[in-house]
C-alpha cells in the first residue's frame, strides 16, 4: 500500500454545525439570513443538507456533531491546470532568465520544455510518483479537492503513458479528483527535429488512440503558438480527440496571437488558458461556445510578461474566469492556489469574488466537474474547506501563510477537523 494512502482518513460524516457560507459560492436548501450560522449536513460521503442550522430538519438531528467553530465554508478548492509530473526541475533557467533571457530563447537554447522531456524520459515512474507526492499535498494542504495533471514531457508512447498512470496514481493515493490531459502536442521531441507533421500523424494517429484506450485521457490540449504547434497542427489533434469523444482545451496566446481561441472554441472547447493576447474575436468565440477563460498569473509573473490579459473585455463579454497555478518546472513552479487569487487580484485587476470563483467553482467547471466540484449544495460529494478567517477577502488577501483549515475531500477529513 502507498505511504500516501488515502483509505485510512477518518469519515466526515455528520453535522458541520456553526459554519458561515461564503457569498456565490454555496447554494443551501434553506436560505440562510445574514448573520446566521448554517450547518452543512453529510451522509456517506454526501452533502445531503444545507441550510441555517437552526433548521436542521428532524432526519438529521440524531447525527454526529462536528466542530464548525464558526469557521468560513467554502467549496473545494480546484486546480484546473497543472503539469504537475515531470522529472527534474530548472532553477538554472530561473538564473538565465534573470540574466535577461526570453522563455523563447531559453527554449530555442535547448532548455525550456525539452530539458524536462529528458528527466521525466529518464525517469521511472516510481521515481515520477515519489517526486509529484510533496508537489501535489502542497495543493491538498491549502484546499485544492480536484486538480487536473497534464501529460507532455514525455512526447514517446512509453513516456506520455508513464505521466498519465502516474497521475492516476496519484489520484487513488491521495483521495483525490485528478482529471488528466493529454498533451502530447507540448513541444516538438528532438527527434522530429524539421519533421512537425510527422511528430502530429503520430500524436493523432497513434499516441492518443492508444492512452485513451488505456482509459489514462480526460481530455486533449495543445500548446499553440509560434515555438510550439501551429493552428493547422492543433486542428488536426482536436480532431482526432474528436473522433475518440474526447473534449479539448488548449494553451492559447500565451505569447502571440495565433487565433487559437476562435479555433478551439469551434471544437466546443472546456477552456482556452494563458490568453495574454487574445483578440476580440476570440473572446465573442469563447463566449458563444461556453468556453472558460483560464488564467495564469504565476506564469504571467515568472516570464515578468507585461502583456496584461483583457480581463475587462472578458469580464464585460461574460465568460467565466478560472485561475490555476499552471504549475510546472519552467515558468510556473507555484504550489499555491491562494497565492494565484492573490496574483489575479494585484496583477489582473480580478475582484475578491471573482478570485475566488475563479480557484473553485469555474475552475470545475474548465474541467467539466461542474456537477461534482466548486460549488456547496446538496447532493454532491462533500469537498469542502473551513477557513479561519472572519470575512472571505482573506482567502486571497493573505499570502505566504498556511492557515490552519479544516479540508473535507471525498467524503473524508483530510486536513484539521
Ligand atoms: O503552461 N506554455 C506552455 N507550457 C507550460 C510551460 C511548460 C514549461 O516551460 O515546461 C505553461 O506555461
Ligand atoms: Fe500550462
Amino acid at each position: 500500500m502507498s505511504p500516501f494512502s488515502a483509505a485510512s482518513l477518518p469519515s466526515a460524516d455528520g453535522i458541520w454545525a456553526d459554519v458561515r457560507l461564503a457569498d456565490g459560492l454555496a447554494q443551501p436548501d434553506v436560505p440562510v439570513p445574514p448573520g446566521e450560522a448554517a450547518a452543512i449536513v453529510v451522509q456517506q460521503g454526501l452533502m445531503r443538507w444545507v441550510g441555517p442550522a437552526a433548521a436542521l430538519p428532524d432526519a438529521f438531528v440524531g447525527l454526529p456533531r462536528r466542530a464548525g467553530q464558526g469557521r468560513l465554508a467554502t467549496p473545494g478548492l480546484v486546480d484546473c491546470h497543472t503539469h504537475l509530473v515531470y522529472g527534474g526541475q530548472r532553477a538554472n533557467e530561473f538564473a538565465m532568465r534573470l540574466a535577461g533571457a526570453s522563455y523563447e530563447e531559453v527554449a530555442r537554447a535547448g532548455g525550456g520544455i525539452v530539458s524536462s522531456v529528458r528527466a521525466t524520459r529518464a525517469a521511472t515512474e516510481d521515481e515520477l510518483f515519489a517526486q509529484a507526492a510533496p508537489r501535489l499535498q502542497a495543493l491538498l494542504d491549502e484546499g485544492v479537492c480536484a486538480v487536473e495533471i497534464k501529460s507532455g514531457y514525455g512526447l514517446a508512447l512509453e513516456h506520455e503513458r508513464k505521466q498519465l498512470r502516474v497521475a492516476r496514481r496519484l489520484g487513488e493515493a491521495f483521495g483525490v479528483t485528478v482529471r488528466t490531459t493529454f498533451l502530447g502536442a507540448h513541444a516538438l521531441p528532438p527527434e522530429y527535429a524539421g519533421r512537425s507533421q510527422d511528430y502530429i500523424d503520430l500524436v493523432c494517429g497513434s499516441m492518443l488512440p492508444a492512452l485513451a484506450g488505456e482509459g489514462l485521457v480526460d481530455a486533449v490540449d495543445v500548446f499553440c503558438e509560434r515555438i510550439a504547434f501551429t493552428l493547422a497542427e492543433t486542428e488536426q489533434v482536436f480532431q482526432a480527440a474528436q473522433r475518440l469523444g474526447l473534449p479539448v482545451k488548449l494553451h492559447a496566446e500565451q505569447l502571440s496571437d495565433m487565433g487559437g481561441a476562435q479555433l478551439a472554441a469551434r471544437y466546443g472547447a472546456l477552456s482556452c488558458d494563458h490568453i495574454e493576447h487574445l483578440s476580440a474575436q476570440g473572446i465573442a468565440a469563447m463566449r458563444a461556445a461556453g468556453t472558460v477563460a483560464v488564467l495564469l498569473p504565476g506564469a504571467y509573473y515568472t516570464l515578468r510578461d507585461t502583456h496584461l490579459p483583457p480581463i475587462q473585455a472578458l469580464r464585460d463579454a461574460g465568460v467565466p474566469m478560472a485561475v490555476s497555478t499552471d504549475h510546472n518546472p519552467g515558468t510556473s513552479p507555484a504550489l499555491s492556489l491562494r497565492l494565484m487569487a492573490n496574483m489575479a487580484c494585484t496583477l489582473f485587476r480580478f475582484t475578491v469574488p471573482e478570485a475566488l470563483a475563479g480557484i473553485t467553482t469555474h475552475a470545475a467547471h474548465a474541467l467539466g466537474l461542474q456537477a461534482s466540484h466548486g460549488l456547496i449544495a446538496s447532493g454532491r460529494p462533500a469537498h469542502f474547506v473551513l477557513w479561519p478567517v472572519a470575512e472571505a477577502a482573506e482567502i486571497a488577501y493573505w499570502f505566504g501563510d498556511r492557515p490552519a483549515c479544516t479540508v473535507v475531500r471525498q467524503g473524508r477529513v483530510a486536513r484539521g477537523g
